[in-house]
């Protein structure tokens, strides 16, 4: 029987709720393909400040380094939002994310064709959808320095070195070539030189994939091209400060920022999160979305155990489920009832057996 490893990362808000239903879907999956998942619990963020007082306990770090693979529920809690910079919950993601060299965030944003009528947009817009955003994770406004707020002055550097560019760029265009070999690369470069550098990269990067067509675009057309013409993108390759705004955009056309998934991988480790944050609104009253986390175990599955096939299985109980009407109250319209965060991970998890 295969053994797998995995850090259970709850976090805060809806985190512990939509972990749980991606626990049940393993749980599935381990009766049908023969594995043994070792889950080994950690904290962070907000949690993790209640408990050790800092986002990222070190005992978290090294659980996450010793797994074969880190599953996030979600982080951010306003009882820590106006403390100082070190102390919010964030840092501990963000703190992840760098320990662990996760520099390249895709994130799938795919319409269902059951969910064409639960998006604010108009069905012939966002029908058949299909984007990858790849998001420079690790680098940018996010970690450049010098940062500082002074009181009456502050600051952050948007930083990137050619390395970090050509290595994200890889990635994208690689993606390119497994899906429909375009590929839109989003800059600020009218304005930035920081953008000029990741345009002149990507082009050079983009003469070795003659068979990839790719267009440069300004990020402040993209979020406009989003809503406009969605059908146009396949791949978006961007940086960490534009992946992170354009991603929340780009999950309204799937009908809720609770159906999108990521993985955030580096090197040799990886980390799957929903996009969405901790809902603190909702949080503890069982009515989260769990796909985006559910979605995010197929990615495991894809991306770090190479396990094809339970990957589809589980994208297809997502489907399937979907498909027979179920929603959560964030899909759900008027002329239907809602199922709870349980009622929908157990009907996923029921299908993945
Ligand atoms: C995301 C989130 C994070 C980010 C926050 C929670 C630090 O918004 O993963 O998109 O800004 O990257
Ligand atoms: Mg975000």
């Amino acid at each position: 029987m295969k053994k797998k490893s995995i850090a259970i990362l709850p976090g805060d808000g809806v985190g512990p709720e939509v972990i749980k239903q991606a626990i049940k879907v393993l749980d599935a999956i381990s009766d049908f393909a023969d594995i043994e998942f070792d889950y080994q619990y950690g904290d962070i963020g907000g949690k993790a400040l209640d408990r050790h007082n800092t986002p990222l306990p070190k005992e978290t770090l090294q659980l996450c380094t010793s797994c074969d693979a880190v599953l996030l529920g979600a982080i951010g809690d306003p009882k820590w939002d106006s403390g100082p910079a070190d102390k919010r919950p964030e840092r501990g993601l963000l703190g992840l994310r760098k320990e662990l060299g996760l520099f390249a965030n895709l994130r799938p944003a795919r319409v269902f064709s059951a969910l064409e009528n639960a998006s604010t947009l108009k069905k012939e817009i966002i029908s058949g959808v299909d984007i990858l955003i790849v998001r420079e994770l690790t680098g940018g406004l996010y970690f450049g320095t010098p940062a500082e707020d002074q009181g009456d002055k502050a600051y952050n550097t948007m930083v990137y070195t050619q390395k970090e560019v050509d290595r994200i760029a890889d990635i994208a265009f690689a993606a390119a070539a497994m899906r429909r070999q375009k590929l839109t690369s989003v800059d600020k470069a009218n304005v930035l030189l920081v953008s000029q550098l990741w345009r002149r990269r990507v082009k050079q990067i983009s003469q070795t994939h003659p068979n990839i067509t790719m267009n440069h675009m300004y990020v402040d057309n993209c979020a406009m091209q989003l809503v406009r013409n969605p059908g146009q993108f396949d791949v978006i390759l961007t940086g960490n400060l534009f992946g992170d705004i354009l991603s929340d955009e780009a999950s309204m056309l799937t009908g809720s920022l609770g159906m999108l998934p990521s993985a955030s991988l580096g090197e040799s480790r990886a980390l799957y999160e929903p996009v969405h944050g901790s809902a603190p609104d909702i949080a503890g009253q069982n009515k989260a979305n769990p796909i985006a986390m559910i979605a995010s175990v197929a990615m495991m599955f894809r991306y770090s155990f190479k396990m094809k096939n339970c990957a589809t299985r589980i994208e297809n109980a997502i489907n399937r489920v979907l498909t027979e009407g179920l929603r959560t109250v964030d899909i759900a319209d008027s002329n239907t009832t809602a199922v709870s965060t349980e009622q929908m991970g157990t009907a996923i998890a029921e299908k993945c057996l």
